[in-house]
């Protein structure tokens, strides 16, 4: 695509802080197109290519006063376009264009640590700062070691605190705005205000939106794919449901799905996938019942990455299974989004525990000889979400809530029997029904039951029973990373487990989890 075809870009350079994707998804609310990109591989020739309208220095964990840390390239500051630093990138800013930081107490120096929240006064008037101050100091969130101690010359201060003498400082004439504190954190309550007025002032017109979107992902798939046949792996979770609409709505019907039923589904999640992929769509659609070798494989197993493994390897010999006959395939689809694009690209390296295997469908290309499409790799899931919602996919469907690839392995902790399967299932539809009809399911991320390997006493009627117990699980968050328990009443909590009780044989007791994540994790297992 030429320059002047593509949208406004907005360039986030990446010194590694833990919420420069907070940065990102401030500017998308506001229609605005932005790349993160890591510092490391932003040199000259990338800025002239990439050409942004503006720049965001993100915050790091490192420190200016130590040789070798992360800088941008000089040429950044003549490109004549608006640049915000925040935090680290405030101090970058200064150091670079002549000014002074110090170390805090993180990096040796004697200067004023602060983290957490802080309340900037202002001094004079910013256009970035429009709609500030209104009723006097505003809270922000701060987090840094060390501090600017001069300013870069023609820099002013626009806001002060009482650790942070520089909280607010820019030069105007050049468009260079920097601030020690994150604006794009909840705890900065104005903070998008900010980036608002910052975006306004460097021009854009907001025309990020998912029509636009739609129009160009087609067009992009069109030119990629040709007349060349695509597969798509259904799980029936949102993100995979949306590619494939989206890529069948560009080459009908060069698209086949394959929909792996490995028998670890929730109560009449199969018919549901199809019947809206056949029905609604009429994409061609391969409905693979396996349950039966996935199940068979899983018996006797009860160690978590043990279950894990053999579905994950299943799930490639079955898929590849289908796939080969499919003739003449040389796609695979694929609904990887945003998020797992910067990780994997992110400077101060992947993931350093393996808490979990998660799995998808990773592998499958190389193997398979295929090439991939992946027409979400721009998109925040709620971004997908929109997406799915202007292709016309039913609301149900978009709001559902997640849903791991191992299934219900992972929510029957020890070994995995048909018949707790099947208790599991119900006791799972009970309690998804209790909170729909108490409208609480799009206020929740995730809601489960989780069969317990523990078989208590009872008393029914006049007898003893001896059943399994459950756990109930429900928890809040904005992308699974980190969750707390959703705080139901205890009307709500009795009145559910009566249910699962009365309407569910084999389950004697209810509990609820309350743990949140950290420490605990959203899944059992
Ligand atoms: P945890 O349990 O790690 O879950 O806190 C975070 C999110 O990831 C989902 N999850 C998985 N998804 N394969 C998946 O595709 C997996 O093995 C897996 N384990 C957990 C979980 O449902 C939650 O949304």
């Amino acid at each position: 695509m030429s320059k002047a075809q593509r949208h406004e870009r907005l360039l986030i350079i990446d010194f590694g802080s833990q919420v420069t994707q907070l940065i990102a998804r401030r500017l998308r609310e506001l229609n605005v197109y932005c790349e993160i990109h890591p510092y490391q591989a932003v040199t000259d020739a990338f800025l002239e290519a990439f050409d942004p309208k503006a720049v965001i220095f993100s915050g790091g964990p490192d420190s200016v006063v130590r040789d070798g840390s992360p800088r941008p390239p000089a040429s950044v500051f003549n490109r004549g376009v608006p640049i915000l630093g925040i935090c680290y990138g405030q101090q970058v800013m200064m150091q670079e264009l002549g000014g002074r930081v110090e170390g805090g107490k993180i990096s040796g120096g004697g200067g004023t640590a602060e983290f957490g929240r802080a309340y900037v006064t202002p001094e004079g008037s910013l256009e970035l700062l429009e709609g500030w101050f209104a009723d006097g100091d505003e809270q922000v969130w701060m987090s840094h070691g060390d501090h600017v101690a001069a300013l870069a010359p023609g820099f002013e201060v626009f806001g002060t605190s009482p650790n942070a003498p520089y909280a607010i400082t820019a030069d105007t004439g050049r468009r260079f705005y920097a601030v020690q504190f994150h604006p794009e954190v909840h705890h900065t309550p104005k903070g998008a205000k900010l980036y608002e007025n910052f975006v306004r002032m460097a021009g854009f017109s907001g025309d990020w939106t998912m029509g636009a979107y739609r129009e160009e992902a087609i067009a992009k798939i069109r030119a990629q794919v040709g007349d060349k046949k695509v597969i798509c792996g259904l799980s029936g979770g949102v993100d995979s449901s949306v590619a494939a609409v989206l890529i069948h709505e560009a080459i009908g019907d060069q698209l086949t799905c394959v929909f792996v039923d490995h028998g670890l589904l929730r109560q009449g999640e199969a018919e549901e996938v199809v019947g809206m992929f056949r029905d609604n769509y009429n994409i061609p659609l391969i409905h693979a019942d396996e349950s039966e070798l996935f199940l068979g494989a899983l018996e006797g197993q009860s160690d978590p990455e043990t279950k894990r493994k053999t579905i994950g390897k299943l799930f490639i010999d079955v898929f590849q299974k289908y796939a080969n006959q499919i003739d003449g395939a040389e796609y695979l689809a694929q609904g990887t989004l945003y998020p797992d694009v910067i990780e994997s690209v992110s400077f101060s390296g992947g993931p350093s525990v393996t808490i979990k295997s998660h799995h998808n469908v990773g592998g499958l290309p190389e193997k398979m000889g295929l090439k991939l499409v992946e027409p979400l790799r721009e998109l925040f899931k709620d971004e997908v979400r929109a997406l799915g919602r202007e292709l016309g996919l039913p609301q149900s469907f978009i709001g559902r809530h997640p849903f791991p690839g191992p299934g219900l392995a992972i929510r029957c902790p020890g070994e995995i029997t048909r018949a707790k399967l099947d208790i599991l299932r119900l006791a799972d539809a009970v309690y998804i029904d209790q909170i729909r009809k108490h409208g609480l399911y799009d206020e929740i991320w995730q809601a489960f039951v989780a069969i317990l390997p523990v078989r208590t006493v009872g008393v029914m009627g006049d007898g003893r029973t001896y059943d399994y117990a459950c756990a109930l699980r429900a928890v809040t968050s904005v992308d699974g990373m980190t969750a707390d328990y959703y705080p139901f009443s205890h009307e709500f909590l009795g009145e559910t487990a009566t249910r699962i009780i009365n309407e569910v044989p084999g389950i004697n007791r209810v509990t609820y989890d309350i743990t949140s994540k950290p420490p605990g994790t959203i899944e059992w297992e």
